[in-house]
Order: C-alpha cells, then structure tokens, then sequence
C-alpha cells in the first residue's frame, strides 16, 4: 500500500505539460470523477479499523498534493513557459495600437481660426494672470462699478490687483495699445471665473473672442460676419438673432443666438422650446476703450465678439456636460478619433 502511495506521489510530482491536451489528461488522472485519488477512497472499507485513521490523512495529502499542482500547470500553460509556446510566431499580424486624436475643443479652436483666417483675422494671444487694467479698466469697467460681479475672479495680489483673467477682451486691449487700426484679430485662450462647477460651468474654460477696428465699421459689418461664421461653424441652415445686451466695454451690446441644430426652430428640450440657443456675445467697441488705448474715436470704430469654446463645442457635437472635456475619461475622448 505505502508502495502505490509513493509512486502516485512521484508521478504527479514530475507530471510535465506543454499542451491543453497534456492539462487534460492530468484533469482526468488525478482530479475527474473517476480518478486514481479517488479509487484510493474507495480501498477504505478494506483497510483495518485501527488504520483508517492515518489511511485517510496519507489519501488527503496525495488528493491536495495533485489540486496544488494542477493550479501550477494551469499557470505555466497561460504564462507561456511551456515547450509548445516558447517561441514567437513572426508570421503572426501585429498587435493593434491605438491611436490618439486632438481634442474636441482643439477641433473647435481650429475650426474658428480656420473660418476667421479666410476673412482676414489673425492671432493674438496675451498672459492668463492679468493686471487690473488689461482685465477691467482699459475695458471700462469703473472701479467698484457693479458690472465686475458678473466676472468674479481669483485675484493673485490685491492693491495693485493681479488676478487669473475672465476673458480674453484683455488680450484684444494689448493688441489696442500696440498696434495701430485696421485690426483685425482672433484671441483664444483659457479664462477663470470664480463659479461653481456644473454641468454647463466651470471656473476654468476657453474663450474665442474677435476685434475688429477699422474706419466705418458698423453693426452690419458685425452681423454679417457672425451670421457668417454660424453658417461655416454649424450648417449652411442656420439661421442668426441678436438680443438687447449690456458689456461695459461695447454699446450697443447683444447676446448672438443661432437657431436650434437639434430642432430647426420647431421647439425641443435643448433651446427649451424657444427655436433659439445663444452662443456668446457681441456689440459695437466702447469709444472710451479706444480712447483708453489711444486709439481716435472720431475716426475709427470697431465691433467685438466673445464666444464659449466649450459652448460652440457642446452644440456641435451635442455634448451635454462641459465637465467631460477635462475629465480626461477615454471613453469620451475615443468618440472623436475622427477628427
Ligand atoms: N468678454 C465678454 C465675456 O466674457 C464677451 C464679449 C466680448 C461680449 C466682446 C461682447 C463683446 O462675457
């Protein structure tokens, strides 16, 4: 008896395998339903009574020894140790690698400089951390004027103030300041606002805003650009509206709506059943911001824009949480591979 203990101990201890077949036929041998470990259960009943005791521990430990030993074979099959897959097959097509692409409000960016570009825009960019004047005064905003409330920010030093910018009007008062008329500029940048983070704000976010200065600018000129602008950005469909507004820094001012891309004007959840979703907004330059930069009011005048990169980006691909731009979650990002 001892004897048929030791060599099916010796055989599962040097039982190799380099197939599923060879797996198999260790499952069959030592752990199945009619294996060898289990006849040994079945000799009990002729073992004599004051031996069963140690009969059954010797069964037990052989029944372990071969569990033990199949999760090992299993392991060294998977891991690839053994003899059949221990070389690589050449001849096999490669593994797929998966490609990035830019991101939506890159896309968007892009997409707003390329429609500018063709009628004559440039580029101008300017500091995030901003001084007082570039940010609010230049712009016409009094001191202790309540139109700042509409623009909290995260100030860096008070007393000359220094604070993060809350749009990017303060790079178009350095463009002012140093360049002299026709202007003609784009400014995209990051901004900050001091606004709690939902799913349509967020105390960081892109601004793309656009000057024009020139002599006999009017608010013609500044309807025709946006209209046209809407009908490249969106679809050639889209139609364009201006509501009564007010900015420190234009007079007249207006909120720009485009019509719903969703509904078409019918009426559907996305514009609340108004037709009408506002992209940003716009007016005709202050005369006292050209003054503050130098620039002769009676000779030249100019329109301004302001627009949410994320907004125009939510509408064009019918995002409905700006949160998902920064989340960084590839699910989201996978979507745009295509552009
Ligand atoms: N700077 C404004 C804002 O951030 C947008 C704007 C720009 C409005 C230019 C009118 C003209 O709210």
């Amino acid at each position: 008896m001892a004897d048929q203990f030791k060599s099916i101990s010796d055989e599962i201890s040097s039982f190799k395998v380099a197939t599923s077949d060879d797996l198999e036929a260790y499952r069959l041998r030592f752990i199945g339903r009619k294996n060898i470990i289990g006849d040994l259960f079945a000799q009990m009943r002729n073992v004599p009574n004051d031996e069963k005791k140690t009969f059954g521990q010797k069964v037990n430990e052989l029944k372990n020894l071969a569990q033990n030993k199949f999760q090992e074979l299993i392991e060294s099959l998977n891991s690839g140790d053994s003899n059949e897959e221990s070389y690589d097959d050449l001849t096999l097509p490669a593994a797929k690698s998966s490609f990035g692409s830019i991101h939506p409000l890159t896309a968007t960016r892009q997409r707003f400089i390329q429609i500018f570009e063709r009628i004559g825009f440039n580029v101008s960019s300017g500091p995030e951390i901003e001084d007082d004047w570039h940010n609010f005064t230049a712009l016409n905003f009094p001191e202790n004027h309540p139109a700042r409330e509409m623009q909290d920010t995260f100030f860096i030093e008070k007393n000359p103030d220094i604070a993060l910018r809350t749009h990017t009007s303060s790079v178009q008062i350095r463009v002012l300041e140093n360049e002299e008329p026709p202007i003609r500029t784009l400014s995209p940048g990051r901004v900050f606002r001091n606004e709690a983070i939902s799913a349509r704000a967020h105390c960081v976010f892109h601004q793309m805003e656009g000057l024009y200065v020139d002599k006999d600018v009017s608010f013609s000129d500044l309807k025709q650009t946006l209209f046209h602008f809407a009908k490249e950005m969106f679809s050639k469909k889209t139609q364009i509206r201006f509501r009564p507004s007010y900015f420190p820094f234009t007079e007249p001012s207006a909120e720009i709506d485009i019509s719903c891309q969703i509904c078409h004007g019918e009426g559907c959840n996305i514009c609340k059943y108004t037709g009408w979703v506002e992209i940003g907004g716009a007016g005709m330059v202050d005369p006292n911001v050209l003054e503050n930069c130098n620039i002769d009011s009676s000779v030249y005048s100019g329109f301004a824009f302001g627009m949410g990169i994320e907004r125009i980006t939510m509408l064009r691909y019918g995002v409905k949480d700006l949160r998902l731009f920064t989340e960084n979650d590839v699910r989201f990002l996978k979507q745009f591979n295509s552009l």
